[in-house]
């Protein structure tokens, strides 16, 4: 039986779980034109869910458009990302799409493209761009156009949303603004995972997007559910768990989808011709976790000042509400309560350090144990 626990991309099918109520949630308000903005941060499963919604939505027959920013990273591979999504959502790329192109986006000039390993891609040549607010004016309307002439609604969905923020001005949100708030039969949803740059877009006063739609911040996966989840597809693949052993697992894990799927992708992989998983098998998993995670681990503190890996270091130890208190400061040696501050301020804004529950924790269930473990 293949391993039924799936890490890395987003998830579908049996190998998402649970979520009934955000789906509910989402759902309801993208039906009604509700703006949402969804925040998590890194792998708690926002592509997924987003994936599902829209999936439910269009049964539902609503145009529904999925766009993952992170490949666009200028404002002109901005617009061909859109134009190129905003195409493909009007059928396959074949000659039959260009009336449909010509419709939506008549100042746009589509290209087919056989790529090498032999699939026809629909490109834009953009390089002419002159007028590039009249493109992109176009671009921004096209959605809503559709949508008005079949008589439908729309969704539209930009995942990664903070990377427009590195794009050197704000016109890009200006323009999205100033035409998306007309859009009544158009939902948009802006999904990101970097806190600092992500909140600053939806939550600074004098940027465009401000108080522009709901927040949605997706949290952790109940307890409950991911000892359901766990015990049942470990069971379908005739292993039982020892007592405790799946609330461990959503322990450990503290309720973390990427984490929980991994540490049981492990727990699978390595299970044995014993029809039982017990407590050290998970000891082990989280090691062997722990040795596979390395790069990514060692790869953030390389990107950290000596300071900031002094305070993660003792962080790590110790989850405190006062890092830059007199005991806390003197116990592990960190200097002064001033160089403390800004190293903490550095550490939340490259999203290694998170204030939640009224303490300073890693946003990483295991960079703490990691640092722990393997850091001195
Ligand atoms: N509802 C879920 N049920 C089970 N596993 C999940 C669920 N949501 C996420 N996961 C796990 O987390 C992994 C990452 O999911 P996904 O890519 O949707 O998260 P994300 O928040 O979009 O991540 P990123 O911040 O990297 O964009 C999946 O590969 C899967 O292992
Ligand atoms: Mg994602």
């Amino acid at each position: 039986m293949k391993n039924p626990f799936v890490f890395g991309e987003a998830v579908s099918g049996s190998a998402f779980w649970n979520r009934t109520a955000e789906i509910k949630e989402l759902t309801q308000d993208l039906r009604g034109g509700q703006n949402v903005i969804v925040f998590s941060a890194r792998r708690y499963g926002k592509t997924s869910l987003i994936k599902t919604v829209l999936q439910k939505l269009a049964e539902e027959n609503l145009i529904t458009i999925y766009m993952d920013l992170y490949p666009a990273t200028s404002k002109e591979s901005f617009v061909r990302l859109y134009a190129k999504t905003i195409a493909e959502s009007l059928g396959k790329p074949s000659t039959k799409i260009f009336s449909a192109v010509r419709r939506w986006l008549p100042r746009f000039l589509p290209k087919l493209v056989v790529d090498s390993t032999g699939k026809v891609e629909l490109t834009f040549d953009l390089n002419n761009l002159r007028n590039f607010k009249d493109y992109f004016h176009e671009l921004l309307e096209s959605v809503h156009k559709r949508a008005t002439a079949e008589k439908r609604n729309a969704v539209v969905v930009f995942d990664e949303f903070q990377e427009v923020t590195s794009y050197g001005d704000d016109e890009i949100e200006r323009e999205m603004r100033s035409s998306f708030q007309h859009h009544h039969n158009v939902s948009y949803v802006f999904l990101g995972s970097k806190k600092h740059l992500f909140q600053g877009i939806f939550n600074d006063a004098n940027r465009p997007f401000y108080r522009s739609g709901k927040h949605f911040p997706l949290g952790r996966l109940p307890d409950q559910e991911i000892i359901k989840f766990v015990t049942d597809r470990f069971q379908r693949g005739g292993l039982s768990l020892q007592p405790d052993v799946a609330q461990l697992i959503a322990r450990e894990s503290r309720g973390h989808p990427y984490y929980t799927q991994l540490l049981c992708h492990i727990l699978w992989s390595n299970r044995s011709h014993h029809s039982e998983i017990v407590k050290k098998d998970l000891h082990l998993a989280v090691e062997t976790m722990l040795k596979r995670e390395t790069p990514g681990y060692q790869a953030i503190m390389d990107g950290l000042t000596l300071r900031m890996r002094q305070l993660a270091i003792a962080l790590s130890q110790e989850e405190t509400s006062t890092p830059y208190g007199e005991n806390f400061l003197s116990k592990y040696n960190l200097g002064t309560a001033s160089t403390v501050q800004r190293a903490l301020v550095s550490l939340i804004q490259k999203d290694v350090i998170d204030h939640m529950e009224g303490h300073y924790q890693f946003q990483d269930p295991f960079f703490a144990q990691w640092l722990q473990r393997f850091v001195y």
